[in-house]
C-alpha cells in the first residue's frame, strides 16, 4: 500500500509541476481531473479533495464517475491534511488510504485517497490463525504424548526393580532383567546378582542349619539317656547327683533346641510335603493342656479352658501342636507363681480361633514384632530357660498353614496369643 501511495504522489506532484509551469492561476477542479484521468485505475476507487476537505472527484473500477456522493471519512482527510498517510479500515473490510500531497509551496493543497478492499489479507490471517491454532494443539499433544512415553518407558522399570526387591525381601528370588544396555539396565543386572548371591548363601546357610541339627540329635539322645540314667542311679552323694541333675536339664535344653531348628529347617523346605488334615483345634489343645498340667502345677499356676465344638482347621498335627505348646509353655513360663491363664478356642467369621491370655510379666511394645524374630529374646525374659525360636516358630507354622498369629501385651498386665486359621 505504501508503495502504491508513493507512485500515485509521484504521478500526482508530476500533473500540478504541469499546471504550475504552465499559468498562475490552477484551478483545483482541473487538476483533479487530469489526475484522475492518470490515476483512475490505481485503485478499486480513486478519490482527490482540496485542503477544505471538498471532494473534487473520483473514479470507481478505472471509470470516472462525473456525480455521486460516495461515504466520506472526514477524520481520515483532516488528518491527511495535516502532512501524514492516513487511514481507516471499515467493517466490510475497506480500506481508506488517504496520501497527502504538497504544491510547490509545500502546502497539503489536496488529499489522494485510495479504496482497496482487503478481504483478502483478513483471510489469510483467519489462514494464519488456523495453522497456528492447529498446530499449537499439535505441538501439545505431541509433547503430551512424548512426556507420558518417556514417564512410562522409566517408571515402568523402576516399578519392576522395585517389585523385585519387595519379593527379595520376602525370600521370593527370581530373575531380574530389563534386556536394556542403561543405567536401568545395569541396575537391573547387578540386583539379579545380588539376588542370585543372596539366595545361594541362605539356602547355605538353612542347609547348614538342617545338616547340623541331624547330627547332633542322635549323640544328644545318648547323652540325655546316659544322664537320666546317672541322675536315676545316684543315691548317696547329693554333689554328684546336683551335677548329674544340671546335665539332664541341659541336655533337655539343647534337646529342645534341636527340635526347634529341625522343625524349622523342616518348614524351610517347600511346603507340599506337610501333612495337611482337618483337625478339631479344641481337640488338640486340650491335649496340650493335659501335657502341660505338671508344667503349670509346679510353679503353682492354674489353668482354665473353654474349648468349643466345631472349631475346625485344615493344619498339619505336629506343627500345630509344636506352636499350641509353645505359645501355652511361655504363658506359664512368663507368669508369676499363683498365675492364672485362661485358654479358649472359638470361631469367628471365617477364622478358628486359640487364644492364650495370662496375667505374667508382659511385654514392652518395642519388643512385640521383635519376639516374633528368630532367636530373639526379650530383656524380661531374664532366667528363665529358652532359646528364642519358639514364637518365631509358631509365626511359621500358622503362616504357612495361611493364618496369623497376633501378640497383645502389656507389661505388669499380661500377654494374649492367638492363633488365626482359615475355618475348614
Ligand atoms: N507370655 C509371655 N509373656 C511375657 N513375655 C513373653 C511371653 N511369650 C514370649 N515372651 C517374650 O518373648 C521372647 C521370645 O519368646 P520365644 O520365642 O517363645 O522364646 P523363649 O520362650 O525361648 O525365650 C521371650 O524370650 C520373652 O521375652
Ligand atoms: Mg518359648
Amino acid at each position: 500500500m505504501m508503495e502504491k501511495a508513493d507512485i500515485c504522489e509521484l504521478s500526482f506532484r508530476e500533473v500540478l509541476t504541469k499546471y504550475q509551469k504552465s499559468s498562475t492561476n490552477v484551478k483545483p477542479s482541473d487538476v483533479a481531473k487530469d489526475v484522475l484521468g492518470v490515476l483512475k485505475a490505481s485503485g478499486m476507487e480513486v478519490r482527490i479533495y482540496d485542503n477544505n476537505q471538498n471532494l473534487l472527484g473520483f473514479a470507481e473500477n478505472g471509470i470516472i464517475v462525473y456525480n455521486g456522493t460516495p461515504k466520506i471519512f472526514k477524520g481520515n482527510i483532516s488528518n491527511a491534511l495535516k502532512g501524514n498517510y492516513s487511514y481507516t479500515v471499515t467493517n466490510k473490510s475497506l480500506i481508506y488510504f488517504a496520501i497527502p500531497i504538497q504544491n510547490n509551496f509545500y502546502e497539503n493543497a489536496y488529499v489522494f485517497e485510495i479504496v482497496e478492499n482487503i478481504s483478502y489479507f483478513y483471510d489469510i490471517m483467519d489462514k494464519i490463525r488456523y495453522i497456528l491454532i492447529i498446530g499449537a494443539g499439535g505441538f501439545i499433544i505431541l509433547i503430551t504424548l512424548s512426556s507420558l512415553f518417556i514417564a512410562h518407558k522409566t517408571t515402568k522399570p523402576i516399578k519392576y526393580l522395585l517389585g523385585a526387591t519387595k519379593k527379595f525381601s520376602k525370600q521370593q528370588f527370581e530373575q531380574v532383567s530389563l534386556k536394556r544396555k542403561d543405567e536401568l539396565g545395569m541396575l537391573a543386572d547387578g540386583l539379579n546378582q545380588m539376588g542370585i548371591k543372596l539366595n545361594n548363601y541362605i539356602q547355605y546357610q538353612k542347609q547348614f542349619v538342617s545338616n547340623v541339627s541331624h547330627e547332633l540329635k542322635t549323640p544328644l539322645a545318648a547323652i540325655r539317656g546316659f544322664s537320666q540314667y546317672l541322675y536315676d542311679g545316684e543315691d548317696n552323694d547329693t554333689e554328684l547327683k546336683k551335677i548329674y541333675y544340671h546335665l539332664l536339664n541341659e541336655s533337655d535344653r539343647l534337646t529342645m533346641l534341636i527340635n526347634e531348628l529341625l522343625i524349622l529347617s523342616k518348614l524351610d523346605k517347600a511346603t507340599p510335603e506337610l501333612n495337611i488334615k482337618q483337625e478339631d483345634l479344641s481337640e488338640l489343645t486340650n491335649r496340650v493342656i493335659q501335657d502341660m498340667k505338671p508344667k503349670a502345677e509346679k510353679r503353682d499356676i492354674s489353668m482354665e479352658s473353654h474349648l468349643n465344638n466345631g472349631v475346625l482347621a485344615n493344619v498339619n498335627e505336629i506343627l500345630i501342636l509344636h506352636a499350641i505348646s509353645n505359645i501355652l509353655e511361655n504363658a506359664i513360663k512368663y507368669s508369676n507363681p499363683g498365675g492364672h491363664i485362661i485358654i479358649e478356642t472359638s470361631k469367628t467369621n471365617n477364622s478358628a480361633v486359640i487364644k492364650i491370655s495370662d496375667q505374667g510379666i508382659g511385654i514392652h511394645k518395642n519388643d512385640l514384632s521383635l519376639v516374633q524374630e528368630r532367636f530373639y529374646r526379650a530383656s524380661n525374659s531374664g532366667a528363665t530357660k529358652g532359646s528364642g525360636l519358639g514364637l518365631s516358630l509358631c509365626r511359621e507354622i500358622v503362616e504357612k498353614l495361611n493364618g496369623q498369629l497376633i501378640i497383645e501385651s502389656e507389661i505388669g498386665v499380661g500377654t494374649k496369643v492367638s492363633i488365626q486359621l482359615p475355618l475348614a
